[in-house]
């Protein structure tokens, strides 16, 4: 073979398509499927993803063709209109396919790369059902067709897990989509997870990746990861000592995907067993869910659980540079809004009991600051779950001594239910307390003599000083969180009154 036929793209079986027309368009009647095969040369240059498999496909449609050449110069089968005709019908079905293959684009022909690849392996049955009705005999057909797909097979897999760790992948999966359903984003972002964990023993290389292009899907499109049980490698811890750390749970820094800081929660006072593992992807589904409505904007969110920590779940949420809601509005006195900034918090409530979701565990440690300062509620759902975890009721389960300054007095007896209005109650306390920059009952030493009180439904003193009245607690806002304190859930507000008696302020 010269050295320019070697440039030449459209080739099948060594022959250029102008040789392989040479040869076969003169004889009798070849021509309409000389020009099918042809057509399907050109177009399998085409098919992105299933390179090899195409390849293959586009090898044994030349040899259908030769074999129906060889048969015609024989001219002792009787059946030659029949072979011909069907010999074309073939062609043209794989034809049809292929063009739908080659126009798919770079996102479609990769999340239906498996569909794909199946289509082609019919495509080399239905070949050999001609062959065989026919009779005829191919010089091609020697090798096992079968075992020469499934090699292709692989060849396309290892080829399709370069090009998803390519950099290049996401970067034109984008531009080609700057808008894509949901679902089809989920299902993408799923077959690179997969492709994480399927080789975790991936080279660096490849994983990260791997790693870069979820990360761009996740911050383009806005969509968490698929699977947040986070086991190939999403997150890793940096250090190895816990940066805070309560009774129940340590907090460490981590990685996620590579690229973004954040907090993994090591909680203490459970086994990653089956049970907690069926637990966490039961709540991680809520997770999802309140993802979908809020984008992060009130609420932190969950990217995920993993067992990084011994025999410890952990829950993975970004990181927020700004520390809890308390420690921010003492650092940031002067340059804070303080109506918008509890309203922000409203607004994250509501998200949750528009969803029929409770809190749980409101107070301002609880809330987290964002970069922008907005406040974030955070461990939304984690009590419940410690709760379940635990089969005890809540106010015993994990709460820190402190609680009774926040929790409304009907959740310490018998069960210790919570609910919306435990919420809207908790929620008065931590407006306050965001207020004045001091827990409530700041005057009362004792957690439990403060517990006391609020039982007898004496609620805190109103702060007169100048500061606290300046930040707008005011007369007004301070009949709103009075009726939020009321011995009766039924008598306090919902939220969503909360919110609109703050915007009228
Ligand atoms: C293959 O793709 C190129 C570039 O998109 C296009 O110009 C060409 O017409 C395609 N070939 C066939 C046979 O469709």
């Amino acid at each position: 073979m010269s050295h320019s036929a070697t440039l030449v793209v459209f080739a099948s079986l060594g022959k250029t398509i102008a040789q392989i027309t040479a040869e076969l368009a003169p004889v009798p009647g070849l021509l309409p499927v000389v020009d099918l095969l042809c057509g399907i040369i050109q177009l399998c240059e085409n098919v992105t993803h299933n390179r090899h498999a195409a390849r293959q496909l586009r090898d044994r449609c030349h040899s259908l063709v030769l074999a129906l050449r060889d048969n015609e110069e024989k001219r002792s089968n009787p059946n030659l209109i029949q072979a011909r005709n069907a010999v074309h019908d073939r062609l043209l079905d794989i034809q049809i396919k292929m063009t739908a293959w080659s126009q798919l684009g770079t996102f479609k022909s990769l999340i239906k790369q498996e569909e794909i690849a199946r289509d082609i392996q019919a495509c080399h049955g239905d070949i050999s059902d001609t062959l065989n009705a026919f009779q005829l005999t191919s010089h091609f057909e020697i090798h096992d067709w079968m075992a020469e797909f499934k090699e292709n097979q692989k060849a396309d897999h290892a080829t399709l897990l370069e090009s998803m760790s390519s950099i290049r992948e996401s970067q034109a999966i984008i531009q080609e989509n700057t808008a894509l359903a949901a679902d089809l984003v989920k299902q993408m972002m799923a077959m690179f997870q997969s492709a994480m964990n399927e080789n975790k023993q991936n080279s660096e290389r490849v994983h990260d990746g791997l790693s870069a292009n979820l990360f761009n899907f996740q911050t383009h499109f806005q969509e968490l990861l698929p699977d947040f049980y986070l086991r190939s490698g999403e997150v890793k811890k940096i250090g190895k000592l816990p940066v805070r750390g309560t009774a129940t749970m340590d907090i460490y820094e981590g990685l996620y995907l590579g690229r973004q800081k954040v907090a993994i929660k090591a909680i203490r006072s459970m086994h990653f067993d089956e049970t907690v593992k069926r637990r966490f992807t039961r709540e991680a589904k809520i997770w999802g869910e309140v993802w979908k409505r809020d984008h992060g904007k009130h609420i932190v969110p969950f990217y995920g659980f993993c067992d990084l920590d011994g025999p410890f779940p952990c829950m993975v949420s970004p990181w927020q540079e700004n520390g809890d809601a308390l420690k921010y509005v003492k650092l940031n006195d002067r340059r804070i809004d303080y109506l918008k900034f509890v309203t922000h918090i409203c607004q994250g409530l509501e998200v949750l009991h528009n969803m029929g979701l409770v809190h749980g565990d409101l107070r301002a440690i609880n809330i987290l600051v964002d970069i922008q300062g907005n406040p974030l509620l955070s461990d939304f759902g984690l009590s419940k779950i410690m709760q379940d975890m635990a089969d005890a009721p809540l106010t015993q389960s994990f709460t820190r001594a402190d609680s009774c300054r926040y929790f409304a007095p009907e959740s310490f007896v018998g069960d210790g239910v919570i609910s919306t209005a435990t919420d809207i109650y908790a929620l008065g306390m931590t407006i306050l307390e965001i207020m004045t920059h001091q827990q409530p009952y700041r005057n009362i030493k004792h957690h439990f003599e403060a517990g006391n009180r609020a039982s007898r439904g004496i609620h805190p003193d109103q702060p007169k000083e100048v500061d606290v009245v300046q930040r707008g607690l005011n007369d007004d806002l301070w009949r709103l969180l009075v009726s939020s304190w009321s011995l009766d859930p039924t008598k306090r507000p919902s939220i969503r009154h909360m919110i609109s008696t703050l915007q009228l302020k």
